[in-house]
């Protein structure tokens, strides 16, 4: 007999063409569209970060969402607005509805607790040093199609988003 898989995470991400998501720590994009994106899905939640991914963001704690940072250091090294997250907090996280954000090293350690993953294909090639080495198999991932978004004045690459869930 089948059982139903136990509610995980929901995680987001945007990636280019080559899948690239970071370069130098840093997004290699500038889209105001995908950020409003970001914001509405994830505004009002907990989220989940690696150490690096909140560096990227200069430590500022994304406004309006509970913030919770992975690192191997010791606690006294998180910044103001942060938590920071333990393996005995998951099944309350996963509860609450939390976001994995990233970055690459944490989608991995998340990757088999994560149910739900927003991606953002962002229709350009850019430079990166970080690419999403994941991969959303069709035995494992149902794919469809959110929106699309074209250029803007904002931001020349056009966008495409998609809701994956695991089946
Ligand atoms: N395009 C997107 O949607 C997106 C989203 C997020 C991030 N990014 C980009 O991704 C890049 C950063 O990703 P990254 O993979 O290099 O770093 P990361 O995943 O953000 O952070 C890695 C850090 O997480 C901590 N960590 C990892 N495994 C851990 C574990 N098992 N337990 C506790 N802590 C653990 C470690 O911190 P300590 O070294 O302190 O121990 C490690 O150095 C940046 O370029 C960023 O801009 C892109």
């Amino acid at each position: 007999m089948k059982f139903k898989r136990k509610k995980g995470f929901e995680a987001i991400v945007a990636m280019d063409e080559n899948r690239g998501i970071g370069i130098n720590n840093r997004l290699p994009w500038v889209v105001p569209m995908d950020l409003r994106w970001f914001k509405k899905k994830t505004i009002n939640k907990t989220v989940i970060v690696g150490r690096l991914t909140a560096e990227s963001v200069s430590w500022k704690p994304f406004s309006k969402r509970d913030n919770y940072v992975l690192t191997k250091q010791e606690s006294s090294e998180i910044r103001d607005g942060w938590l920071k997250y333990s393996d005995d907090l998951k099944q309350e996280l996963i509860s609450r509805g939390s976001f994995i954000l990233g970055g690459m090293h944490i989608y991995k350690l998340f990757w088999d607790d994560i149910e739900t993953f927003w991606v953002t294909e962002i229709a350009h090639k850019f430079t990166v040093d970080t690419v999403f080495d994941l991969d959303f198999s069709d035995t494992e991932w149902a794919k469809e199609f959110v929106s699309e978004h074209g250029k803007t004045n904002q931001s020349d690459h056009p966008i495409k988003i998609y809701k994956y869930s695991r089946l």
